[in-house]
């Protein structure tokens, strides 16, 4: 256990899986007390049993990030233990479709939960921090909000409008001690990578290419980006889009 987030309650959504699992052990493990967020339970319990066992603090709370309603729940679950300090928004979804071919309950369930759930959980937590005068907020973007990929405009549109909605946002709040960041991942190996796809090795070996580094990411490696920007270490850092992404793009 490190000491650098001790005495700090850290939400963290799509806790049950990838980026967000990764995140809410990491900041569990540098001391913070975590509320895990995700609509699947197994999962949020086994991350749960990751950190307890570890010796951290961890509380389960089942939502639909993409349901205002179940948010404002979230965050008075989470101000119902301590002060909420942290609030990371991980959940998303990709999927690919041709623009042209999108209906509105495709463009309704990347919308909703990747740009809707960012922007309603964000102002959840800015509404409990605002009185403290004090909280971090970390939006989880994509590399994909920089480079356009064919059969990706909506999930791109929706992490771009994220990454608008975390300037935008650090200037509104930081008059209230509140820094909002944001980590746009390149390809990172998990679920939503790598889990359906027949052929994964070749997957991540033609994403490695792409990086001058060689290198796809590892949750682990957007979860130390998160824990960076919660932490005291990043004081002046606010409004920045933290690109981890082995340098394929550079914007
Ligand atoms: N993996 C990558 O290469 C990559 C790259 C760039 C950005 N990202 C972003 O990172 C974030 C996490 O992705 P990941 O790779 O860890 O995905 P993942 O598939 O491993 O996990 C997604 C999690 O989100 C949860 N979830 C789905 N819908 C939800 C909802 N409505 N409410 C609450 N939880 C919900 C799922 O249950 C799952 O646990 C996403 O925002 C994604 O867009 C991922």
């Amino acid at each position: 256990m490190m000491t650098l987030l001790t005495g700090r309650l850290a939400v963290v959504t799509d806790a049950a899986s990838g980026i967000g699992r990764a995140t809410a052990i990491r900041l569990a493990r540098q001391g913070a007390r975590v509320v895990l967020a995700d609509i699947a339970a197994a999962g949020l319990a086994e991350t749960a049993a990751l950190i307890c066992e570890a010796g951290g603090e961890a509380h389960c709370h089942v939502a639909d990030c993409a349901d205002p309603s179940q948010i404002d729940g979230l965050a008075d679950f989470a101000a119902g233990i301590a002060r909420l300090d942290i609030w990371c928004n991980s959940a998303g979804v990709a999927a690919a479709c041709p623009a042209v071919d999108v209906d509105p309950s495709f463009y309704d369930r990347i919308l909703d939960l990747n740009l809707g759930g960012s922007f309603w959980a964000c102002t959840a937590a800015a509404r409990r921090m605002i009185p403290q005068g004090r909280g971090f907020i970390v939006n989880i973007s994509s590399n994909a909000a920089d480079e356009p990929i064919a059969g990706l405009s909506l999930y791109a549109m929706s992490k771009a409008a994220v990454n608008m909605l975390t300037r935008t946002l650090a200037k509104e709040l930081g008059p209230h001690g509140i820094r909002v960041n944001a980590v746009a991942p390149g390809f990172t190996v998990t679920p939503m990578t790598v889990a359906s796809d027949a052929d994964a090795q070749a997957l991540i070996a033609r994403n490695a290419a792409r990086s001058p580094l060689g290198l796809v990411g590892s949750p682990d490696d957007v979860a130390a980006a998160v824990a960076y920007l919660v932490s005291d270490d990043s004081r002046f850092v606010t409004g920045q889009i933290l690109r981890v992404n082995g340098g394929i793009t550079m914007p």
